[in-house]
């Protein structure tokens, strides 16, 4: 594991561009807020409430990102104000809603289908956030720039709010899933994760965590390494944890302990791309998968 230390010099590159970025109106989004403006960045910031500050570098759109024309509006917001969008910052959240060990029932004593809330917000919506991006950054003149997603400690850890565990884990296997596509085009955006352990916000109250005999990091701690994320172009595929106000890399550590144990790992794209090429000759279901027809 690789620990990290990020310095005013790193993120000052951050300087006049310009961030999308969903829950910006409390916890980590607000810190980081307050960051990209403080260095000079301008940011159109999506969230269901307004932020409690103003500047005249942040603009402010009420946004749903459960709605997807919400999302499509926030975008075109940015790139109407600004004509250009240079990083993407998809963080809004909420914490668990379903305990999986109760029997919640109708009526009629059938069970009702769980609450999908947390999937819908903390994955779905980073899904449709990053298609939004992607699109831009790809689309735009002088296409490039970075997305940054908001997973959590929990993306690779047991953790028993489990709705809130297998939407974090999905954050972070869907950059997975994203960084060989955005390699195989040879695009230039770079995409990378945040696991900001147990971090003081409106999700998670100071006293509540303490009270338990755990400590918690400032939020300015996690606005540091979205910042990092977004300014330097050696990040592609990162997760940065961080916790007590320190920062490691762990998903490089995290890919090459498993492909020592499986033997995978480098090359593995290229098999995949023939494999779906192949599929694909013989109209086989794998031939659906994208890049397949290339
Ligand atoms: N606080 C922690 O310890 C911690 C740890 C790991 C990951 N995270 C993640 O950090 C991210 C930010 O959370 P936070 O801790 O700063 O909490 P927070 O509650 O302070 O901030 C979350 C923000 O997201 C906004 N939001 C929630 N649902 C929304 C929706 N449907 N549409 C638009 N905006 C919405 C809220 O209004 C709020 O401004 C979340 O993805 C969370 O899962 C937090």
């Amino acid at each position: 594991m690789m620990e990290i230390n990020i310095t005013d010099e790193d993120i000052k590159s951050l300087k006049d561009k310009v961030v999308v970025l969903t829950g910006g109106s409390s916890g980590i989004g607000l810190a980081t807020t307050k960051l990209l403006l403080s260095v000079g960045a301008s940011v159109v910031s999506g969230d269901m409430n307004p932020p409690p500050v103003e500047h005249e570098r942040l603009s402010f759109v009420k946004t749903n990102v459960t709605k997807w024309f919400d999302l499509v509006a926030l975008f075109d917001l940015a790139q109407e104000r600004h004509g250009r969008i240079d990083h993407a910052f998809a963080n809004a959240g909420v914490s668990g809603r379903m305990d999986y060990m109760e029997d919640r029932l109708d009526d009629n004593g059938r069970l009702i289908e769980p609450n999908h809330e947390v999937l819908d917000v903390n994955l779905k919506a980073v899904i449709n956030t990053t298609y939004l991006a992607l699109h831009h950054l790809r689309n735009q003149e002088h296409a490039g720039g970075s997305i940054v997603l908001t997973a959590s400690a929990s993306s690779y850890q047991r953790f028993r709010v489990a709705d809130y565990t297998a939407a974090k884990h999905g954050v972070l296997g869907f950059m997975r899933g994203i960084v060989p596509n955005l390699t195989r085009l040879g695009l230039p955006i770079r995409i990378n994760s945040l696991a900001p352990g147990w971090t003081e916000t409106g999700m998670v109250p100071k006293g509540v965590v303490e009270a338990a005999g755990a400590s918690t990091q400032s939020p300015d701690v996690v606005a540091k390494s979205a910042a990092l994320l977004m300014a330097s172009n050696s990040y592609q595929g990162t997760l940065i944890y961080s916790d007590q106000g320190k920062y490691w890399e762990i998903e490089e550590t995290m890919l090459k302990h498993v492909a020592d144990i499986t033997g995978s790992g480098e090359g593995e794209d290229v098999v995949m791309d023939k494999i779906m090429k192949l599929a694909a000759e013989h109209g086989s279901g794998t031939g659906s998968l994208p890049g397949s027809s290339n």
